[in-house]
């Protein structure tokens, strides 16, 4: 097979490029290279092409392939909060670009969405629970969802929806609560916490959440929504605990600062029916935040470049009033 993996220069997309082509696959890769895209992340062996996902002409360039998996989006909840607009652009125009072009070659879609399309739950959500997003950015992906499942049932595109949950691993862009407080703290930084730090977010490691995305892609009937969560909740404040833990950094950085607006208190799948084609998540969540903390400890090369510039600039408007 011939996969477009669009958004692939970017943390997920990236793994599972890199995924398909140790599996035999030939990968092309598209996307825009915003902030968040890294030419450092683009696999060897993967063909690359800079374009935006929203813009007919760049998928037409890239010309004949069997299929599509849309990694392409806005993806910061903190981000949309600041400038909803681009999301939409991305994640809902995106979205309903790619479905309407991989319809005009014949070939299936794969849309990566999120567990924040169903809101802040309290109990594990199922495909067919009501969408309920509370920010710009959920209810972006939401939106483009909605594009996807429309497309099927009007105009016979063959499309299936992942929805995952909180993803973490190698290559994560330091903005996230994850590679932000690992990287903060093995720089004597601040780690701040939203709130009281008891949200509660499902984590799955990124070689699980890619695995969940190829079986879809293989094995997904189209028109159907399938769940990956990590089955590892963890309160926030308990995470941070553990990071300080495994970089040995003083605990006088953690710092209680003023909380996200519209905050979802907690995410939570059910995955019982990816889990009935075979997948479950096998890195639990001790094992694989070791393992992302030493990652980060020895590959300062990736991520320091990236914390100056654009970085520096979105970090004051977000955190220096917070912790001030
Ligand atoms: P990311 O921000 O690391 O990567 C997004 C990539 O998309 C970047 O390489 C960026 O350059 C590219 N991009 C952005 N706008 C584009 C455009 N208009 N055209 C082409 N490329 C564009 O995101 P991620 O964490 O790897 O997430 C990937 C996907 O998985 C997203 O759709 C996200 O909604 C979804 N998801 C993420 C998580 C998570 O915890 N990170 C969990 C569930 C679902
Ligand atoms: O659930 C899947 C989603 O997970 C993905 O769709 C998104 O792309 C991804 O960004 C992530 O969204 P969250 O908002 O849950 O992730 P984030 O890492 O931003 O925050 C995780 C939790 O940590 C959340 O409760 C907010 C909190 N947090 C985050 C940051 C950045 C803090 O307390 N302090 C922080 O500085």
């Amino acid at each position: 097979m011939k996969v477009l993996v669009a958004g692939g220069a970017g943390f997920i997309g990236s793994h599972f490029a890199e995924r398909l082509l140790a599996a035999g696959e030939e990968v092309v890769i598209l996307d825009k290279l915003t902030y968040a895209g890294n030419e450092a992340n683009l696999p060897e062996g993967a063909a690359f092409h800079r374009g935006d996902v929203a813009v007919q002409e760049d998928l037409e360039a890239i010309g004949a392939v069997d299929a599509v998996v849309n990694f392409a989006a806005e993806s910061h909840v903190d981000r949309s909060i600041l400038g909803p607009a681009e999301f939409v652009r991305t994640d809902v125009l995106g979205a309903l670009a790619l479905v309407q072009h991989a319809r005009g070659l014949g070939i299936r879609l794969v849309q990566v969405s999120t567990d924040e399309v169903y809101g802040d739950v309290s109990a594990p959500a199922r495909e067919d629970a009501t969408l309920r997003p509370s920010s710009p950015y959920s209810a972006s992906k939401a939106g483009g969802d909605l594009q996807v499942l429309a497309a099927v049932r009007t105009f016979g595109a063959n499309a299936c929806i992942t929805r995952g949950s909180n993803t973490y691993g190698p290559r994560q862009y330091p903005e996230k609560l994850i590679p932000l407080f690992v990287t903060n703290a093995l720089d004597g930084e601040p780690l701040p916490l939203y709130g009281d730090g008891r949200q509660v977010r499902d984590w799955l490691h990124v070689d699980d959440h890619c695995a969940a995305i190829e079986l879809v892609l293989r094995e997904g009937v189209s028109g159907q929504v399938y769940n990956a969560g990590g089955d590892d909740e963890r309160e926030n404040r308990d995470v941070a605990e553990r990071i300080i833990e495994l970089t040995a950094a003083d605990h006088s950085l953690l710092r209680r600062v003023e909380d996200r607006p519209g905050h979802d208190r907690r995410y939570s799948l059910d995955s019982s029916k990816l889990r009935s084609l075979g997948w479950r998540p096998r890195r639990r969540f001790d094992e694989g935040l070791a393992e992302t903390v030493a990652w980060y400890r020895a590959n300062r090369a990736w991520w320091e470049p990236l914390k100056s510039g654009e970085y520096r600039a979105y970090y004051e408007r977000q955190y220096a009033d917070r912790l001030r």
